[in-house]
């Protein structure tokens, strides 16, 4: 079994990053800028927080986090993100999920700046998503797609099956599987899916984003799959992603690790979307 090392490959990544912000910072320019937006104390939250920060520091981003107590109200965050879409020297802003009861996500994500949309969930990077056109991809889906391919796998031509349809990973995940670029035949399994089991036997490689721990279990794959694991579940025993890893390992052709897979990725692709944005800006991309 090969263990889909996130950790290294998000390294990789963020180093090349770093070297490529250090050079136009050399030629005068300026660093570029993430703003995350953090409302109410979630520990889960924090810690995200709190790591996309150190990420990118050592990336040599600006990164500045917007604290808001619980109890914030919507018009007040509106107006945070407002002012951050204004901002020239701000060319990404994330605001951390789940937000507390009371704020609508759907509503805080759509009143970002779309070229500003460092997450890909306002409704005009998704709808581009969803037609095939360039926009800024969410980052969990973009990183497990990038970590196949660091390892060589393509899933061109197989079976793809997803479960979970969450609107930040399984469903935009399902999306770039399914362009020409990735060629999967895709399936999209959900709660009301009516035989689990048999969609997962099917498929080549199987993605797991519903969140549940240990929930897919050895006999829930066939000889030779690539799994990856995109749960992350706190347990009294610890971190663990939705399969039952243990078991699967002895079947699976690769997998990913919880932690240390997905994970690292995700924060590697929020790097590369903010280095994207800010190059745009600044007009060294087109
Ligand atoms: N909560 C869980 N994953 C994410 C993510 O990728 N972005 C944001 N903003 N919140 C999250």
């Amino acid at each position: 079994m090969i263990l889909m090392d996130g950790k290294a490959a998000a390294a990789g990544i963020r180093q090349e990053l770093a070297t490529l912000v250090r050079m136009e910072v050399a030629r005068g320019m300026r660093a570029p800028g993430l703003a995350v937006v953090l409302v109410g104390d979630d520990p889960a939250s924090q810690i995200y927080v709190r790591n996309k920060q150190k990420a990118c520091a050592e990336a040599g981003i600006h990164s500045e986090a917007h604290i808001l107590p619980r109890g914030t109200g919507q018009k007040e965050l509106l107006h945070l993100l407002d002012t951050l879409n204004a901002r020239t020297d701000i060319d990404g802003i994330l605001v951390q999920l789940p937000l507390p009861v009371g704020l609508d996500a759907a509503v805080c994500t759509g009143a970002i700046a779309p070229d500003k949309d460092v997450d890909g969930f306002h409704p005009v990077n998704m709808g581009k998503l969803a037609l095939g056109l360039p926009c800024l991809k969410p980052c969990t889906p973009a990183g497990v797609l990038r970590l196949l391919s660091i390892y060589g796998f393509n899933p061109a031509g197989k079976k793809a099956v997803v479960v979970g349809r969450s609107n930040i990973v399984g469903m935009p995940l399902a999306l770039l599987l399914a362009q020409k670029q990735f060629n999967a035949t895709v399936t999209i399994c959900h709660s009301g899916t009516a035989d689990l089991k048999r969609e997962c036997l099917a498929a080549d490689y199987l993605f797991l984003a519903m969140g549940r721990p240990r929930a897919i279990g050895a006999d829930m794959i066939h000889e030779g799959c690539i799994v990856v694991d995109i749960g992350i579940n706190r347990t009294p025993g610890g971190l663990c992603g939705d399969a039952d890893f243990e078991a699967m390992s002895r079947k699976a052709a690769a997998m990913t690790p919880v932690p240390g897979g997905a994970g690292p990725m995700t924060i590697a692709m929020l790097l590369e979307n903010t280095v994207f944005s800010w190059r745009q800006r600044l007009g060294l991309v087109s």
